[in-house]
């Protein structure tokens, strides 16, 4: 008789037969940095998580290579007063984000660094593009995202991650960086991202929702993608593979494993995904009510991310998940 279950029978035996591992090389973890000094500033909606001062982030990101995390994606919270309707504070001089950027790249040179083109944390409209009339521009956004994306690389970025879902900017970025020199700086293109209910706590975090205005749009709708459409990510993926992306990303993750999937079988790129804020806060939640143990449940959830054919995870647990492997909690 073919009994599937003598492959369970013991732990020996199933890692032998175990199909998909995850370790410390897969996840990315998502860091938030704010301007001032001596500053872990919690997130209401996503404990666990901080708002980072440039001296306290330092000594994050030095635990987290201790741990063997070397990858993070860092977003900066900009005060109103450096807002404007065409987030000119995005590539000004005097950015605190690049010039921390600068600090992390010095101190640490073998870590790599993530940006997120986008300028809605720099917006006054809470907006990832130039609104007028109502409408949200999208040539003359991506003359602004070629502006940022220079002064990332120039700032020691090791990857730039255009999040803002503007047609035609993986290949007017790649352009401009090889233009200035910076043909070694890659682009993770958020290249499936919806527009979705789950971006609340990452939202919160930076103080960078669309602002309530009859003037302008409510929500992403008209840039980011439609929570129904699958095959209009082959769409999105056949373009940024021909404009050269290097990596082709899907957002959110858990919600969108069929896109996953369908990238995965489709394009030799690697495929990451955003474990996005509300994700995580939906499970941290759960943990916190005693509803669901943290430390099988969440550990499980990236291994599924995996399994669907995740090769990038990034998610606000990856510090947890690196301490766990390093302690050897997870065989
Ligand atoms: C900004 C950006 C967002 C996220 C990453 N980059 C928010 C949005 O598009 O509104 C969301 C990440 C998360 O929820 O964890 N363009």
């Amino acid at each position: 008789m073919i009994r599937p279950r003598r492959n369970r029978k013991s732990a020996a035996v199933r890692r032998l037969a175990r199909e998909t591992v995850i370790t410390t090389n897969d996840v990315v973890y998502p860091l938030f940095l704010t301007q001032g000094k001596g500053i872990k500033d919690e997130i209401n909606s996503l404990p666990g998580n901080y708002r980072w001062s440039p001296d306290r982030i330092l000594a994050e990101i030095d635990e987290c290579m201790n741990l063997g995390l070397h990858s993070f994606m860092i977003f900066p919270k900009i005060k109103n007063e450096q807002k404007d309707k065409m987030a000119t504070y995005s590539y000004a001089q005097e950015n605190y984000y690049l010039k921390c950027i600068s600090e992390i790249k010095k101190r640490f040179p073998e870590a790599c660094l993530i940006s997120d083109v986008a300028m809605d944390p720099y917006s006054t409209d809470g907006h990832d593009g130039i609104v007028r009339d109502g409408r949200i521009l999208n040539d003359e956004t991506v003359e602004v995202l070629i502006k940022m994306s220079i002064a990332q690389a120039e700032a020691g970025f090791d990857i730039l991650g255009p999040s803002d879902m503007m047609d035609g900017r993986v290949g007017a970025m790649r352009d401009a960086l090889d233009a200035h020199g910076h043909t070694e700086v890659s682009i993770m293109s958020y290249t499936a991202k919806y527009a979705s209910a789950f971006y609340g706590p990452f939202r919160e975090a930076l103080d960078s929702a669309p602002v309530d205005d009859p003037n302008i749009p409510k929500d992403k709708k008209t840039y980011q993608m439609d929570p129904a459409n699958k095959r209009e990510a082959l769409i999105e993926a056949d373009l940024d593979a021909a404009e050269g992306a290097d990596f082709l990303m899907v957002k959110p993750a858990l919600h969108y494993m069929d896109i996953i999937q369908q990238l995965k079988e489709n394009y030799a790129q690697p495929i990451a995904a955003y474990h996005v804020s509300g994700e995580c806060a939906m499970l941290i939640a759960a943990c916190q009510n005693g509803w669901l143990d943290y430390n099988t449940a969440m550990p499980e959830t990236l291994l599924s991310l995996k399994r669907a054919g995740t090769d990038v995870i990034i998610t606000y647990f990856a510090k947890d998940f690196a301490k766990m492997k390093k302690e050897g909690w997870l065989s």
